[in-house]
């Protein structure tokens, strides 16, 4: 795992948002993997700004959703279409039908899980995965369990997760409690996966990522058997590290360069 440790939010954003361009970049046709939540928004921003500024090009990459909730519609304000329409799809230049993500609609959701995975295949398998973490240590919706789920699949959100996501709705009795995930397998088939934490609250999941036992009771730990991860994570997430690991001089003069 390679760790860049930032000094805030906003440079954490920066510095993910610059890994993601140097990847279109490099590889116009790529295939991404993207992320919803509270801790990616900024980096989307800043990759708007990219597109508007200085020109970066979605036309020819495609995207990959890591999940929706099950049910909901994809015109809901909470759900995680609307999330990427308003967030990053909307305001640069993806071409159409090259965007996707889990129907949260699908009459038959098992046969929706297969879909996702095969088309995900059908495009060469995700260049790069963006993920943020839960605080009870999930990517993805892959919550805490006593088995490694493989591919795209059903799941049932953890109470924490329920909790946590409860602030984007009017209560959280208005959660949908399931949702269609990446597995854990799609999500080590990423060929690079870049994955961004931000804020106290999230310390102790990415010490236990990093340092703890690989478990399913903490589905991230199951990175450190990914051979090209970059974590990005700001100083409060980075709490909890060894203190060599949170000074080290690689890590901070790369910081710094943001
Ligand atoms: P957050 O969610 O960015 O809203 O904290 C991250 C996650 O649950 O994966």
């Amino acid at each position: 795992m390679k760790i860049l440790i930032t000094e805030d939010y906003e440079q954490m954003s920066r510095h993910a948002a610059r890994i993601l361009a140097s990847q279109l970049t490099l590889k116009p046709d790529s295939v991404l993997g993207l992320a919803t939540g509270g801790t990616v928004t900024g980096m989307y921003q800043r990759l708007i700004a990219l597109h508007r500024e200085d020109g970066l090009d979605f036309s020819q990459a495609q995207a990959f959703n890591l999940d929706e909730y099950l049910p909901i519609a994809p015109e809901d304000p909470q759900s995680y279409h609307t999330f990427m329409q308003t967030h990053l799809f909307s305001q640069v230049n993806f071409s159409a039908g090259s965007t996707h993500i889990p129907n949260g609609l699908a009459a038959d959701a098992e046969a929706e899980c297969r879909r996702y995975e095969a088309s995900i295949e059908a495009a060469g398998g995700i260049d790069i995965q963006v993920l943020g973490i839960g605080r009870n240590g999930h990517i993805g919706f892959n919550e805490p369990d006593i088995t490694f789920e493989a591919g795209t699949h059903q799941v049932t959100l953890d109470e924490q997760t329920l909790l946590d996501n409860a602030r984007f709705f009017p209560s959280v009795a208005a959660v949908p409690k399931r949702a269609i995930s990446m597995g854990i397998k799609t999500i080590m088939h990423a060929r690079r996966i870049l994955l961004l934490a931000s804020g106290l609250e999230k310390s102790d999941a990415v010490h236990r990522m990093i340092n703890g036992k690989i478990t399913p009771a903490l589905p991230a730990s199951i990175l450190q058997l990914h051979p090209d991860v970059i974590l990005v994570i700001d100083r409060d997430a980075a709490a909890l590290l060894p203190e060599g690991l949170r000074t080290s001089g690689s890590v901070a003069k790369e910081a710094q360069h943001v």
